[in-house]
Order: structure tokens, then sequence, then C-alpha cells
């Protein structure tokens, strides 16, 4: 078979996962790399072995690639996933997907004029208590699910303090949309995606003074970075978003503040509710009802290198054209949650659609 051409755009912390994935999987070939960090660029592709590299991301776009793995901060994923489809590229794309619902749609419809394949790298849907609790929904377990809960809080875990990441103007905002984004989507994937109808948000901002940075990008990775110490964006956001079939979700995620670490999601169905959360031992739990009495269940899992199988899923989309795992509605219903969680902050009034 021949081999499927990779181009990484943005050589920082996450691009190792995706590299290092692609290069489990035979046919592959990393064929080249783009940074505006020269010093990165050189970096990675050394200790990668990647001969074609690129300062501006528009050479690498024109290269003769099957794939474009799009690995820079937020602002610029609309228009490099753009321009990568149009020339014919499929695109697995970091999340989140865009910073707002336009440039989500303009992807969306481009991919949709090319026919070429577009994924967000929702990694935790690849988790395998996520595909649990997705067999249980599809099985019809939990029977109707009325409330959900997403919970994604870091006690002192600011990424990159004053880099891309707590510039709003590059990365849309905090810890909604750098860490909540993983869990709203994996609820929304769990609920079916319901179409959101009324939603509140409150952001907050009080660390500012005190901020500590998180560690993530990994130091090693921050070859050559020069943070420019803007940090304009909330270290908690929350949002309570109602449904047009009924069922209400809670969804807050933290980069700093004085509460628990860990993340959670919690499942209230009719028939039986379900709980994944990190703090929990085993950290999966089924609360159910057997012979009018009810029960626990605990569930373990193997741990799974996430980003193996999310890069996997996507090469096997592409070289079986079938449709990635994340869907254009999906897609769209969570970065309309997101900034619609925003906007209701910034008015203090609810969004109602
Ligand atoms: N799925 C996950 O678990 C996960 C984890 C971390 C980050 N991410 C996402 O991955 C993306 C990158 O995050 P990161 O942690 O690797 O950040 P990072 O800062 O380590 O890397 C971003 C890189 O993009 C480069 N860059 C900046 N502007 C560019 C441009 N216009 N064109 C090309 N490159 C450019 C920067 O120089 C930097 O090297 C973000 O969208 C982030 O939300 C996902």
């Amino acid at each position: 078979m021949k081999k499927l051409k990779v181009g990484i755009i943005g050589a920082g912390g996450i691009s190792h996962c995706h590299i290092d994935a692609f290069r489990q999987l035979p046919d592959i070939e990393i064929a080249a790399i783009c940074d505006t960090n020269q010093e990165k660029l050189a970096f990675v592709a050394e200790k990668f072995g990647i001969l074609k590299r690129f300062v501006n991301w528009e050479d690498i776009v024109k290269e003769p690639v099957d794939i474009i793995s799009i690995c820079s901060p937020n602002a610029f994923h609309a228009q490099q996933a753009v321009a990568a489809l149009k020339s014919g590229k499929h695109v697995i794309c970091e999340k989140p997907v865009a910073t707002n619902v336009e440039e989500a749609e303009m992807i969306l419809e481009t991919a949709k004029q090319t026919g070429n394949k577009f994924m967000v790298a929702f990694c935790h849907r690849f988790a395998p208590h996520s595909q649990f609790m997705k067999k249980m929904v599809d099985n019809g377990q939990l029977g109707e699910i009325y409330y959900a809960k997403a919970s994604y809080l870091r006690r002192r875990g600011i990424p990159g303090l004053g880099t891309w990441f707590t510039t709003k103007k590059l990365a849309g905002g905090g810890p909604l949309i750098d860490v909540g984004v993983h869990i709203l989507d994996l609820v929304i994937y769990l609920m079916g995606c319901p179409e959101p109808e009324l939603i509140l948000g409150v952001t907050y901002n009080k660390f500012k003074s005190q901020a500590v940075d998180g560690g993530w990008p990994p130091l090693w990775s921050r070859v050559g970075d020069k943070p420019i110490g803007t940090f304009d964006v909330e270290d908690l956001g929350a949002g309570f978003i109602k449904f047009n079939n009924g069922a209400t979700l809670f969804l807050e995620a933290s980069w700093a503040g004085n509460s628990e670490t860990g993340l959670k999601i919690a499942l209230f169905g009719t028939k039986s509710g379900v709980q994944y959360s990190t703090s929990l031992h085993p950290p999966l739990r089924i609360y159910g009802e057997l012979n009018g009495v009810v029960t626990d269940t605990t569930v373990e899992f193997p741990s799974v290198n996430v980003y193996n199988a999310e890069i996997e899923h996507f090469v096997n989309c592409v070289k079986n054209n079938t449709q990635p795992i994340t869907t254009p509605q999906e897609i769209i219903t969570v970065i309309k949650i997101i900034q619609n969680i925003y906007r209701s902050a910034e008015t203090g009034k609810p969004v109602e659609f």
C-alpha cells in the first residue's frame, strides 16, 4: 500500500504526542513540519528526523502530503484547516476546533465541499471508560439521560502562563475552551448531541496576581518560546445548559482554584446512573438497581494511550473513507456552548436560542 504522508503544523508540546502516534503506524511517513519558532522547529525536526521544515504554515499546505495535523494555537486552527482542506489534505485538528462558531462552520463547510476528512482531536473519546459509557448509552442501560455534570478542575495548573494559552485573542479563552472543551465534547457525544436551548455562564479570574505556571507544555518542549506576559482570560469558567429535550448539564473548568483537582463526568439516567471520576478507585461507578434494591458497581480499565488510539482512528478513516468519530453536529454544538457561556458571562444574562 502507498505510504500516507503527514505534515505537522505547530511543533509544540502536543505535536510530540501526534508524531509519536503516527510513527507507531505502518505505511505512514511524517514528511514535513512547520513552526513560526525556528529553534523549536529545528529541535522537533531533528528529534524525529523530519526532513522538510517550514516557518510559514502556508508553505506546508502546498506540500504533497495526504494528512495535515494541526497542533498550533487555537486562533490559527480555522485558517489553517480551511487552507489544508482546500488543497486536498485530510485534516486532524487539535481541540478546540476554533475560537468561535463562525470559524468552525467555515471549516466544516470546506470539508463538506472538498470531501476531505476532518476530525477534532478529542482524545478523551478514546479512553476505555468513555467507550464503556458510550456502550451503556447505546445499549439503553442508562434509560433517558436527563441530567449531567462535567468537571475538569485544576488547583494550580495554568498552562503556558504568559504565552498564547493565556492570551484571549490567540486562545479564545481560558480553562473552559482549553480543558472544559474535552469533557463538554465527551458529554455531548454521550448524550446524543441534544440542541442547547438556554445557556447561563460565569467566568472568574481570581488568581491573576498569584498565577503559577502548571507545567504544560512540558518545559523541555518550550525551546525558543518567548512569553509575551499576557493573562487576559478566565481561570475558572462554568455553565448551566438546558437542552431542547429537557435535559440539563452543569459544566465547570478551572486552571486555578481552591478546590479538588481532577476530572469528573456524571450522567443521571432513568434506568441507572454512571460516574467517571479520577478521584474514585476504581474510577467508574454505576449507580443501579437490582431486585428493588439500589446497587453500586465499580469498573476498572486497562490504561490506553489515547493519542495513539485517536491518530490510528483518523488514519483508518482516511484509508477506508469512513466518517471520523467527531461529527459536524457535535463539533458545532460544543463550540456553540463554549462561545455562549463566554457571551453569557460577559453580559451577565442567559443566552436563549
Ligand atoms: N488534546 C490534548 O490533550 C491537548 C493537550 C495540549 C494542547 N492541545 C492543543 O494543541 C494545540 C497546541 O498546544 P500545545 O500545548 O502544543 O502548545 P505549544 O505552545 O507547546 O505549541 C504551539 C506551537 O505552535 C507554534 N505556532 C504559533 N503560531 C503558529 C502559526 N501561526 N503557525 C504554526 N505554528 C505556530 C508555536 O511556536 C508553538 O511551538 C492547542 O490547540 C491546544 O489546545 C491539546
